[in-house]
């Protein structure tokens, strides 16, 4: 078959026909007339987490505060039989991993139990292409130990504006460094950081090292455990498809379970003695230690629904169709013609594919008006600042099809000017 060939309609359809997880997007609720491309933002609704949510509710019917101990499943255990699961989706032992609380809240959690600055280590080490949320919150976590983010919070720059160096980062672990905290996906460029190398490198300069895997969970497989990492916080509500604003979760490696979470609360305490009342603050031993307020039950029904999904068609699979159906984006762009002047297109994500998380990034000088043009079109993007249109194909849901024709919107929405007619941003996703 000649190149030609790979770029038609029917070879698209050809690639849905052979995908063996082509199955799951009937589970979904895809929005009609819709290529749905943003589900490293907000993933799409399965009719196995609607399920999971409408018993939920009508648990809260039929028994309202008994739910907490005849729903099933028992609500007061929710969160640790839902973790069950997903710690084996991120390669941890279950007591290792909880579902609470939300990204930033539990980096709150994570870095203020983790960060000990001492004597002359007292430097955070995090990068110049980091989600704001994550600097906000280290300089905060500095401030409250009356440090200076200007000379203890360590920036590694990029060298393209795209990507973080592994080398750059283990440069910048000196002695001086108490802890390390890193996006395992960059959000704008989906460059995948080498984490086992970083946490390596990390512990042989004696620092703690934590990741925001927000943008890898559900894509990307994880081995916490085997790689040792210290701590790891996430959100359920990109890959994982556990509605907007879901709970997240958080990883602590054992060997660090007998550390006093920074932020205790009741929800921590063991279950055994949770209803004890006691003041003095008997911690479950684990990593439930580290929730602070009651489970939100309804999204954790929607992440245990949702995770079936996840399961069923395994980590493994899901990876190898997110990297085929990257690899076949990359390629139509490319193969278009659409990164030659006259389209005026790049792609912003690395070709390997031990460095590459789940989105492509394609870069544009009027990425903000294409972005809109696209979302016109019924093709559904985010557009990130400076010039990054991020494509998301979701395993579970994005056919091949939908990326052959995404690839036709962005040849035509520059070909005709449609952009030109855009006016405002749409960075609010
Ligand atoms: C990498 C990363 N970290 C942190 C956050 C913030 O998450 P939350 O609003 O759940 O705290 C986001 C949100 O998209 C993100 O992409």
């Amino acid at each position: 078959m000649g190149i030609s060939d790979t770029l038609t309609e029917a070879f698209a359809y050809s690639l849905d026909e052979a995908d063996p997880l082509a199955g799951f997007r009937d589970r979904f609720f895809v929005p009609p007339e819709t290529i749905y491309l943003d589900g490293n933002s907000l993933g799409l609704l399965s009719t196995d987490a609607e399920m999971a949510m409408l018993g939920a509710i009508e648990a809260w019917k039929a028994w309202g505060v008994r739910g907490w101990t005849e729903a099933d499943p028992v609500w007061f255990t929710l969160a640790e039989s839902v973790s069950a699961r997903l710690a084996a989706l991120v390669g941890a032992d279950p007591t290792s991993v909880i579902v609470t609380g939300t990204t930033t809240v539990n980096l709150h959690q994570m870095v203020g139990t983790f960060y000990r600055p001492e004597g002359q280590r007292r430097k955070i080490v995090a990068t110049a292409l980091d989600f704001p949320s994550d600097i906000h919150a280290l300089k905060s976590q500095i401030r409250i130990h009356e440090g200076d983010s200007g000379r203890d919070l360590v920036l590694v720059p990029s060298r393209d504006g795209r990507m973080i160096e592994e080398a750059d980062i283990i440069d910048a672990m000196t002695d001086e460094v108490a802890l390390v905290l890193l996006p395992s996906v960059l959000y704008r460029s989906g460059q995948l950081l080498d984490m086992p190398r970083l946490i390596a490198a990390a512990h042989a300069c004696g620092a703690m090292i934590g990741f925001d895997c927000a943008h890898s969970v559900g894509a990307v497989p994880h081995a916490f455990d085997a790689w040792g990492v210290d701590f790891a916080v996430w959100c359920s509500y990109k890959y994982l498809n556990a509605g907007p604003g879901a709970v997240g979760a958080l990883y602590v490696n054992r060997r660090h379970f007998e550390r006093e979470p920074a932020m205790a609360g009741w929800w921590g305490v063991r279950k055994d003695q949770q209803f004890e009342m006691e003041h003095d603050w008997v911690g479950a031993g684990h990593a439930g230690a580290y929730q602070i307020s009651t489970v939100p039950v309804i999204s954790t029904a929607a992440l245990d629904g949702a995770l079936a999904v996840t399961e069923e068609a395994g980590i493994a699979a899901i990876r190898a169709k997110s990297l085929a159906q990257t690899d076949y984006l990359i390629d139509l762009i490319k193969q278009y013609g659409l990164v030659e002047s006259r389209f005026g297109y790049r792609v912003g994500t690395p070709a390997d594919h031990d460095r590459r998380g789940g989105h492509v990034a394609v870069e544009h000088e009027h990425a903000a008006g294409i972005s809109l043009a696209l979302k016109a079109r019924g093709v559904v993007v985010d557009f990130r600042p400076p010039n990054v249109i991020r494509l998301a194909p979701v395993a579970l849901y994005t056919t091949f099809h939908d990326l052959w024709l995404a690839v036709q919107a962005l040849g035509a929405i520059v070909e005709r000017g449609e952009y030109l007619q855009m006016t405002s941003g749409d960075a609010v996703t």
